[in-house]
């Protein structure tokens, strides 16, 4: 196995990790962002919660249930995403979301990868447009 093979290897190896035993899930209580998405492709789905505090994350959780890559990659987003802002989540881009993961999943994967990402970018959105109807 050349030096390329075994990075690959011990990525994947994260990835089954993080699928097996993923960090993070579970619900929240009355959380300021809930947001299910889901891929129209599979079926597979994938809800992000966060408390926030003074405009950042203070607690991320998911649920979900779906392929390893997707579930993995929800895994690794929620211990990326504690502490940072709103806004840095949102104007997180796909070339984050495959750093994070380490792996590039190909083109018919992409969606896998991206699926926690777009969920709670989604949630945010609505998170913070529903906190300028109410100020
Ligand atoms: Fe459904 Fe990956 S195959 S999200």
């Amino acid at each position: 196995m050349d030096e390329t093979n075994s990075i690959d290897e011990l990525y994947r190896e994260e990835i089954m990790d993080h699928y097996q035993n993923p960090r993070n899930f579970g619900k929240i209580r009355d959380a300021d962002v809930s947001y299910q998405d889901y891929n129209p492709v599979c079926g597979d789905e994938i809800t992000m919660q966060l408390r926030m505090e003074n405009g950042t994350v203070k607690e991320p959780m998911f649920t979900g249930k779906g392929c390893a890559i997707s579930q993995a990659a929800a895994s690794m987003l929620t211990e990326e995403i504690r502490g940072k802002s709103a806004r840095e989540i949102v104007a997180m881009k796909q070339d984050e979301m495959l750093k994070i993961i380490r792996i590039n999943p190909g083109p018919v994967r992409i969606k896998c990868a991206m699926l926690a990402l777009r969920a709670v970018q989604k949630g945010i959105v609505r998170y913070e447009a529903k906190k300028q109807m109410v100020s």
